[in-house]
């Protein structure tokens, strides 16, 4: 029997400096061993665990094109932790380790046909990036497609390169920062401060969300005093892993297991949990 807590080796092919302390990391797949054989390789909003052999292993969202069969990308935010620190040091050609994809990602059957408004905050971007990715393929599926992302500063947006090709393909991506910053003319406050401006129709629309708790919440919120039904909004959570396949109990919030059952929830399955 295959041994699931088994993760396959693979190399570096590329790395890239995204922010000071956030780094992409592209790895070779071989097809035969991904669990999803189908046109779509996973789910946007499914995550690998990622590590190296002998430190560690950690959860962390695809950030690629889904459709891609060769590789695969994930972004890697440093928190001064074993593993994150150790992926910081990986070069290119270096070995990681990587098991999954796990978890159910963003419900895209249902979401067909919907407006969308695509919400990242900080390290959130990932999932979202490869939702916009498959977006940007199946574009004529989609309605309005938005992209509200916040950081901190201007030079924490990671991934920024993908805005000019998004925009190309009709995704409205809106930037904010925490608070005013030399030289920044964008917008200023919280994603949440910037929903209310945006023109989608709310009985058509998903909320697709991954980011801090709080941001999250008060998105959500926002988005249903619009009018969008609670259970279309689709909030990724994130809590400390071990075994990512249920077994460990080491990720529950609420009644559920976010490595299983989520870690995308509708945020009527997780509004009242607090964990
Ligand atoms: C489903 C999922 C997807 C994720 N996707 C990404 C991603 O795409 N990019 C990314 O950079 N990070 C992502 N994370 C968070 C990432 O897994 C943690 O930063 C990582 O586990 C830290 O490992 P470490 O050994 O370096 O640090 P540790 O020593 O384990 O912890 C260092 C610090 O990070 C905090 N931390 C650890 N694990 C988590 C967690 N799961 N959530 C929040 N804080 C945590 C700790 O409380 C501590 O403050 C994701 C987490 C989950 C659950
Ligand atoms: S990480 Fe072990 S049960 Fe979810």
């Amino acid at each position: 029997m295959l041994n699931p807590y088994l993760p396959q080796s693979v190399k570096v092919k590329k790395i890239e400096s995204l922010t000071p302390n956030i780094v992409q990391l592209t790895y070779r797949v071989s097809p035969k061993r991904i669990s999803l054989r189908k046109s779509l390789m996973f789910t946007p909003g499914q995550f690998v665990l990622a590590g190296i052999w002998g430190v560690g292993e950690a959860p962390f969202g695809l950030a690629n094109n889904p459709f891609e069969t060769q590789q695969q990308a994930i972004v890697v935010r440093n928190t001064g932790g074993q593993v994150t620190s150790a992926l910081h040091r990986i070069k290119i050609g270096d070995t990681i380790t990587i098991r999954g994809p796990y978890g159910n990602g963003f419900p895209l059957k249902k979401m067909k046909g919907a407006d969308i408004v695509a919400i990242a905050g900080g390290c959130g971007i990932p999932p979202i990036a490869s939702l916009m990715e498959y977006i940007v393929q199946r574009r004529r599926e989609f309605g309005k497609v938005f992209l509200v992302y916040g950081a901190s500063d201007p030079k924490q947006f990671a991934l920024r390169e993908k805005f000019t090709y998004w925009r190309k393909h009709k995704i409205d991506v809106v930037l904010t920062i925490d608070k005013k910053h030399p030289g920044w003319r964008g917008r200023i406050g919280y994603v949440s401060d910037h929903l209310k401006n945006l023109s989608f129709d709310p009985e058509i629309t998903y909320g697709a969300m991954c980011g801090p708790g709080p941001m999250s919440r008060a998105s959500a919120k926002i988005l249903c005093e619009l009018g969008v039904a609670e259970q279309r909004i689709m909030v990724s959570e994130e809590r400390k892993m071990s075994c990512g396949i249920g077994k460990c109990q080491h990720c529950t919030c609420g009644k559920f297991y976010v490595c299983t059952n989520g870690p995308v929830f509708s945020y009527n399955q997780i509004k009242d949990s607090h964990d």
